[in-house]
């Protein structure tokens, strides 16, 4: 059974050359995690038009798309309102100048917008890009504000091996994937820390022996608890060791997402938030996935998680990946800071498409469906729904973990289900299930053993239903696969 169709036309689009297509692609673009060695023989999907939840291929297959485009597509793709209120402003002025003293009208309502929907005193926004450009603007507005304060030795960074950041040299450098840190690129090393992932499931990756014996603890008896204990005495040590007075801001996502969806040990954010207040360390929440509805708010950090950040960085769903937006959104605190009159200081920092018009207006929109349509009600709703039924998978042989939250979720694959024992890393085992998966149709996202989905959130139970019958059926497939190859 597949529930891959053949495209009839009814997008309208024109029938495309895909053999052309692809001979192009490997010509001339250079994509995001180009894999060298395999991309000339394997290539890419050209992707062609989209609808709601679904892409369509060149060749006009269609895919119900469970990753939303990057974690992006919250409110569907292919929505006449969104193409109406972007044409309506490109119609009226297309472009600004945002620098020094001008600005313009829908940059001004959405930095007024987004201050209203973040937490507390977090009324301060600057636009850029990307959430990569987001992170960096962060990174350098700390520096500023540490600066502004006399604090020139408060410049040290920490963060979590296997976070997410983004991928300009301040963001990959903050961001701890150990395959997104190859030999040949160059990375901020003597100031930028890197502490354990809370992943509770691979927890005794990270618990060191040294603390295991001082606690009396086994390795492979701890609890959730102990290893909450022991991530934050973890975050306090790196404080000290590096000096509190060293140590700028703590940056990390609410839910790393790329990373694996690791959802953190209950109290882990309210404790390193408190950690930081202790030592005068800056909470940077990285909400590019988390915001705009993806957990059921608009803002994670303070509505589901009980913190309030110093600075927020969201990105993604702010336009529903309609046109390319970022913003760092930080507190009056930090404001007043940096802009104390009478120092004669200029922000040195920002980009010709800061508070892009376009973008603006499409984000603007975006809020405005979000609202109309009570898409963070219809999360919290389906949600339950979503994670319960991705769970009934853990039934299968190779199904190790299963974790998530709101409308993203994962699933890790394992060599062995009691020892936890991987498959060997080359040999992407997430890949093998989702090209099984993208032959019926569905669209899920391999990272190495794992395969990672945040759907659109506007779906609903039937499509949750089909995501989750495809992925099942995906993953019989691949373990006979296996077993047939000798491999399982
Ligand atoms: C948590 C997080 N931060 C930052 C980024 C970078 O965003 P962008 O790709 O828009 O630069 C991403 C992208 O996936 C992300 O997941």
């Amino acid at each position: 059974m597949t529930n891959k169709v053949t495209r009839t036309n009814k997008l309208g689009f024109k029938q495309f050359d895909t053999f052309t297509l692809n001979q192009q692609d490997k010509d001339h673009l250079l994509h995001p995690w180009q894999v060298f060695d395999t991309f000339n023989k394997d290539g890419a999907m050209p992707i062609a038009a989209a609808d709601g939840a679904y892409i369509y291929d060149s060749d006009g297959n269609h895919y119900l798309d469970a990753v939303g485009g990057l974690w992006c597509t919250n409110i569907g793709l292919g929505r006449k309102d969104m193409a109406d209120a972007i044409a309506e402003q490109v119609c009226t002025m297309a472009y600004a100048n945002p620098f020094v003293d001008m600005t313009n009208i829908p940059a001004v309502k959405l930095a007024t917008k987004l201050s209203e929907i973040a937490p507390g005193d977090i009324n301060r926004v600057m636009f850029t890009c990307s959430g990569s450009a987001a992170i960096d603007t962060a990174f350098r507005m700390i520096q500023y504000y540490q600066n502004c304060r006399g604090l020139h030795d408060k410049k040290n960074i920490i963060s979590r091996k296997n976070s997410y950041h983004g991928s300009t040299y301040a963001a990959m450098s903050i961001g701890g994937k150990p395959g997104d840190h190859p030999p040949e690129f160059d990375f901020i090393t003597d100031t930028i820390h890197h502490i354990s992932t809370p992943n509770f499931y691979r927890a005794e990756d990270y618990v060191s022996e040294n603390y295991l014996s001082k606690k009396y603890l086994n390795k492979n008896e701890l609890t959730e608890k102990e290893f909450l204990d022991f991530l934050l005495n973890e975050l306090e040590e790196k404080i000290l060791s590096i000096g509190p007075n060293k140590v700028a801001a703590f940056f990390a996502e609410p839910i790393m997402g790329a990373g694996g969806v690791i959802i953190p040990p209950e109290g882990y954010h309210k404790g390193t938030w408190e950690i930081c207040q202790k030592y005068d360390v800056l909470y940077v929440s990285d909400e590019v996935v988390t915001g705009f509805g993806r957990l059921g708010h608009w803002f994670s950090a303070k509505d589901e998680f009980g913190i309030q950040p110093d600075i927020i960085t969201c990105a993604k769903g702010i336009t529903s990946g309609y046109l390319p937006l970022g913003a760092t959104l930080y507190s009056d605190r930090i404001h007043s800071v940096i802009s104390e009159e009478g120092k004669g200081r200029c922000f040195s920092h920002g980009f010709t498409y800061s508070g892009h018009p376009v973008s603006c207006a499409a984000a603007l929109k975006n809020i405005e469906i979000i609202e109309q349509e009570n898409i963070l009600q219809h999360v919290k709703e389906l949600s339950p729904y979503f994670q319960s039924q991705v769970r009934t998978l853990s039934d299968l042989p190779i199904v190790g973990d299963i974790r998530g939250m709101g409308m993203v979720a994962c699933v890790e694959f394992v060599k062995n289900k009691e020892t936890k024992e991987r498959f060997p890393e080359e040999f992407d085992i997430g890949k093998w299930v989702s090209n099984q998966a993208d032959a019926r149709g569905l669209i899920v996202r391999p990272i190495v053993n794992l395969n990672v989905m945040s759907p659109p959130l506007i779906i609903n139970r039937g499509q949750v239903d089909c995501i989750v019958k495809t992925l099942r059926e995906s993953i019989i497939s691949t373990v006979e696969e296996l077993t047939i190859k000798g491999l399982f």
